[in-house]
């Protein structure tokens, strides 16, 4: 027998820790509020008490007077910006962000001044002493399905697809569910509030900051300053969390304002409460899908409409119709996202942008509809597996979504379940089990990056990637290895800072992939400089990549992950709790860098999905326009005690598309959907009783009762 040369053993693919997670752990890695700076000034954001009118006067010579008090900015005196540029994420900037431009005020929280002081305590004392008086006007907070002045909006995809005679095909169908879902509007919630420090450095402006793309930072503040872009730099080396809350926001604006207006530097921190108000949330959604089906389950007539809601000053959808385009064909297929303008802050992108509470609807529906046919769940997205894109009529680049559900109905032992609702108990408990499909988009953007060969044998890694606590470092870390045929210790990767050059952010589920693309390009091209023999100069080698033409040339594809998602609950008709006891997430979504970072991103996007079925839910109150408790208190998320088992894992996926040279699909957003659905079918077969709006609150399980009349006594 003869042995084949050993290969070397390729770091992608095997558990590494974070390469910053020493740092972390010891409180050396600093966030951006902890970097020290020489001089440094304090703003406090003074935030809008009405939800809308107009400013008529602030009373800031009383403020000016406090201790430490150095300025006060407003509508009145601040610098003019320029809000009329396509930003690089190919949309128009949120006015929200571009602070104290007029007088009017838009909704509840809108930034109507900053205090600079030299201590935040005294900002703190003196925004709170700022006395504001407006001119206020009757608002509409109310949303509902019901809107008349409604309209169907783009966003990044077609709001409305329609294909075939929906109506004939309903009415031709043996089985129908007609049914609405609603969920609340949402909040990220990272744990790093955001906050930013500005100043001028030798002509150039610098802002330390928390967010997902220093160069997309730099260039909305470079294009609403009219700056040069080479002028502006944004660094963000460590960030807690961002959901797709960590953009362009009023902080940095608002500091680069005063630290122009100073000549000092100058921090803004938003508190938790702030952050209700200014950092964007998930819009909430009132959904209708209606299927029509054979006896068989199989889809002949599929629509899904999605209702979100925007301010009055920018438009954003929550595109919450659109996961049915990939997921289910039907003869019929129509999809609508639209929205309704309100007197609210502006909504965002967060954690699965449409997919999660889209997911949440379909997937609820297509339980209804096993359930209406008297079919397994799994069997019958078996027989609605489509061959190609419903709507596009594109090929997959590869659709594991039956092996996924064949992997985790084995380890979840679905073949034992009893279809029946509401028959298993456990003490005063109910029991149930449910199932939900996922799936999200794989993406790529143009990235450049640059691998320097020093002369001492190692290499560095530049690229302006945003590691919002993913583990993005250290994955970089082992694909750029692994590119430079080296082992990771040898390699550093430097990110977060715009100088690097332009590259994807952190944001949908595009980052790794993106940036792992112009990695290995650049490893690939410093590799051939450096034949053997090649002297390594004091400075080193230097090689750089841009993947702009590569990513134009993939050709269309469907391409995405796929995912089932499993949860057991117990319900207590009587209190109204639902617990999850254990949840099962099978995933398949290509080349996975690191076992232990991703089991990481998929856990937590499940326990959001546990977090939004049973617990996350902003209230507004209709006599302020505000929220009701906008702070952890108020707002509820899942912590420890809700979270049980929760195992997720992946299906071998090497290859997934020939001409994909990455092959690393997105894995931030993907363990969210379809988790929320997979608990409120749980909640149907361990109560009989379908839980259309989410959270699925005591208050509401208890209203509900159960299918056998089981009550409170
Ligand atoms: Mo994410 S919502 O793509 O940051």
């Amino acid at each position: 027998m003869t042995t084949a040369p050993t290969a070397r053993k390729g770091a992608v693919g095997t558990a590494r820790i974070r390469v910053e997670g020493r740092d972390k752990v010891t409180g050396a890695a600093r966030y951006a509020a902890e970097v020290p700076f020489a001089g440094l000034a304090h703003g406090w954001l003074v935030s809008s008490t009405v939800a809308r009118g107009r400013i008529r006067s602030l009373e800031t010579d009383a403020v000016l007077a406090l201790p430490g008090v150095l300025t006060v900015l407003h509508h009145g005196n601040a610098p003019r910006v320029d809000t009329g540029y396509i930003g690089l994420l190919g949309v128009p900037p949120d006015p929200t962000c571009a602070v104290f431009q007029h007088d009017r005020v838009p909704s509840m929280g809108w930034p109507v001044a900053l205090v600079v002081a030299e201590t935040p305590e005294q900002a703190r004392e003196a925004a709170e002493a700022l006395v504001v008086h407006y001119e206020e006007e009757p608002y509409d907070i109310a949303f509902s399905g019901e809107r008349p002045d409604a309209y169907p909006l783009d966003g990044h995809m077609p709001a409305v697809v329609e294909k075939g005679d929906l109506e004939a095909g309903l009415a031709a169908s043996a089985v129908v569910v007609d049914a609405e879902y609603t969920t609340p509007e949402e909040h990220h919630n990272p744990m790093e509030p955001h906050a930013a420090t500005a100043r001028w450095d030798g002509g150039r402006l610098e802002v330390v900051d928390s967010n997902q793309g220093t160069t997309w930072v730099a260039s909305e503040l470079a294009s609403l300053f009219s700056l040069d872009p080479a002028s502006v730099r944004v660094r963000s080396e460590h960030v807690g969390g961002g959901f797709g809350s960590k953009g362009l926001r009023a902080h940095q604006v608002a500091a680069v304002m005063a630290a122009t207006a100073l000549r000092r530097p100058v921090r803004v921190v938003l508190t938790r409460r702030q952050m209700f108000s200014l950092a964007g949330y998930r819009s909430p959604t009132a959904q209708r899908v209606r299927l029509g089906a054979d006896a068989d389950g199989r889809l002949r007539a599929l629509e899904h409409r999605s209702l979100s809601l925007t301010s009055t000053v920018y438009e954003f959808i929550e595109p919450s119709a659109a996961t049915a385009r990939v997921m289910y064909d039907a003869d019929a297929h129509h999809t609508a996202n639209r929205v309704v303008r309100l007197d609210v802050p502006t909504p965002s992108w967060m954690r699965a942008p449409g997919e999660a509470p889209g997911s949440f609807a379909l997937e609820a529906a297509l339980d209804e509809l096993a359930e209406k046919c008297g079919i397994d769940p799994i069997e019958l997205r078996v027989r609605n597996e489509p061959e190609r894109g419903p709507v596009s009529g594109l090929p997959f680049s590869g659709r594991h979504l039956l092996a996924c559900f064949r992997e985790g109905a084995r380890r979840f032992g679905w073949a034992d379940r009893d279809p029946r609702p509401g028959v298993r108990r456990d003490g005063r408990w109910l029991l149930g089990t449910g199932t939900a499909a996922a799936s999200f988009p794989v993406m790529a953007r143009p990235s450049t990056a640059a691998v320097t060969a020093e002369a001492d044998g190692t290499f560095t890694v530049r690229i302006s990637a945003a590691d919002i606590g993913t583990g993005a470092r250290t994955a970089l870390t082992q694909v750029a290895a692994d590119a430079l045929e080296t082992g990771p210790d040898r390699v550093r990767v430097r990110i977060g800072d715009s100088d690097f050059g332009p590259a994807m952010i952190a944001g949908g589920s595009m980052g790794t992939r993106s940036w792992a693309w112009a990695i290995t390009a650049a490893a690939a091209a410093l590799r051939e400089r450096l034949a053997p023999g090649t002297d390594v100069p004091p400075q080193g080698i230097t090689v750089r990549s841009d993947t702009t033409a590569a990513v134009d040339a993939l050709p269309p594809k469907e391409r995405h992950s796929f995912g089932a998602q499993f949860a057991e609950v117990a319900v207590d008709a009587g209190t109204g709790e639902v617990r999850v006891r254990r949840m099962l997430g099978v995933f398949a979504a290509g080349r996975i860098v690191n076992p232990l970072t991703a089991r990481n991103q998929f856990v937590g996007g499940m326990t959001w999905g546990i977090s939004m079925a049973l617990h996350e839910e902003a209230v507004r109150d209709r006599a302020s326009g505000g929220h009701y408790g906008a702070d952890l208190a108020g707002y509820h998320v899942a912590t420890h005690a809700d979270v049980p088992h929760i195992e997720a894992d992946w299906i071998d996926d090497p290859a997934p598309d020939p001409d994909d040279p990455v092959g690393i699909n997105g894995i931030g957003e993907i363990g969210v959907v379809g988790a929320a659905a997979a608990v409120a079918n749980a909640v149907w077969h361990a109560t009989g009783v379908r839980h259309r709006s989410l959270p699925i609150r005591p208050d509401r399980v208890i209203r509900a009762g159960t299918s056998t009349g089981e009550r409170h006594a």
